[in-house]
């Protein structure tokens, strides 16, 4: 039998594989079916069928650092800045309840306008309304998680980008690695269901590059990966890049699930912005989880990390309907529960 084939049927029980293993089948591309398949049993065995939809909220997209992909980044003058104020947040978490989510994400650009004292206030009036909250705002002091963590926020998220230092070096000017990891050390200690993740198509990232990338999710334990393909963006300095395709990120997720068995991983925007049956496709490779834009109005298209993000022109209740029509259309079913990782 064909070597990667068996490779991939002791991985699905093992849920292991070595760097090398990896490797091979990022650089497979016959075999791509049975991983995917593979990755959907995993999947199935250890997550179930239903999807955990997140209600995302980008709430600033004022942001200090400076990453080279990122539209964001501060020195992107052609952007306009928002920031929505606490009320208002609260208000679009509110709305987002009403839609049946879950799970509330609060993502912003790593924006010190919104202090601990600022946070807490709209930490605990969502977490008033019996959802999960879950922060993305970037790297903050333990200090900050704790007080976050104490005002009842769940989990947390922030990707390690990518896990190669020289490369990250590059990515990410003016940030500390170790910092980064830092942060993801403290989050766990803290109590937080973490999740990070990479982006893939970095330039002169390699499978190897990636490879690594999984191997530390797993070592870490992390409890969600959210992976996309990176996409240029003409704002940035990496504007003329290639950037990750499609399939190559299938494969990240596919991987991903095989040794991560029980993680939640999202279907995310980019993925979609590839392929227009992006999410769907990603769900029936390794995925359990969509998480659909409730911001509202201007600020879902001024929140411009990459171009071609797919929903900034339609309203939350319109990504409800679609993305549970999508998620009805396979076979699966929205989940009812809050979707915490399931610990077997
Ligand atoms: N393409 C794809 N993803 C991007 N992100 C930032 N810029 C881009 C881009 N150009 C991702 C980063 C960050 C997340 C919020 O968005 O991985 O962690
Ligand atoms: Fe800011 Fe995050 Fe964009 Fe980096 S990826 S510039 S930290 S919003
Ligand atoms: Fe937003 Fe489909 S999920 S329009």
């Amino acid at each position: 039998m064909n070597k990667l084939i068996s490779l991939i049927q002791r991985a699905e029980y093992s849920h292991s594989l070595s760097k090398s293993e990896i490797v091979s089948l990022f650089k497979d591309n016959d075999c791509t079916e049975e991983l995917f398949k593979a990755a959907d049993r995993v999947r199935k065995k250890y997550v179930g069928d239903d999807v955990h939809l997140r209600g995302l909220i980008e709430f600033s997209n004022i942001c200090k650092r400076n990453c080279m992909y990122c539209g964001l980044r501060r020195d992107n003058k052609n952007i306009k800045r928002y920031r929505i104020q606490p009320d208002e947040i609260i208000r679009l978490a509110e709305k987002a309840v009403g839609y049946g989510y879950k799970t509330i994400v609060m993502q912003s650009g790593e924006d010190d306008y919104y202090t601990v004292d600022k946070l807490r206030y709209i930490i605990s009036n969502i977490k008033k309304m019996d959802v999960a909250l879950t922060l993305s705002i970037g790297e903050k002091t333990f200090e900050e998680y704790k007080a976050y963590k104490e005002a009842g926020a769940d989990r947390y998220l922030i990707r390690i980008e990518t896990t190669d230092p020289v490369l990250y070096k590059k990515m990410d000017p003016g940030m500390s690695h170790e910092n980064r990891k830092r942060c993801l050390r403290d989050l766990k200690t803290l109590g937080y269901e973490v999740g990070t993740g990479c982006l893939i198509g970095l330039p002169e990232q390699s499978f190897e590059s990636l490879a690594d990338d999984i191997l530390f999710f797993k070592d870490i334990d992390a409890d969600m990966i959210g992976v996309g393909p990176f996409i240029p963006n003409e704002d940035t300095p990496l504007k003329d890049e290639t950037g990750g395709d499609f399939l190559t990120s299938l494969k990240v997720v596919a991987v991903t699930r095989l040794l991560m068995p029980n993680i939640n991983i999202p279907a995310t925007t980019a993925m979609e912005t590839l392929n227009p049956r992006g999410r769907t496709i990603t769900l029936q490779s390794g995925a359990n989880v969509v998480m659909p834009n409730v911001t509202e109005g201007v600020y879902r298209k001024l929140y411009a990390l990459y171009p071609g993000k797919i929903c900034t022109g339609d309203t939350p209740a319109n990504c409800k309907n679609c993305i549970t029509g999508k998620i009805v259309t396979i076979g699966r079913a929205v989940s009812a529960s809050k979707g915490f990782r399931v610990k077997a």
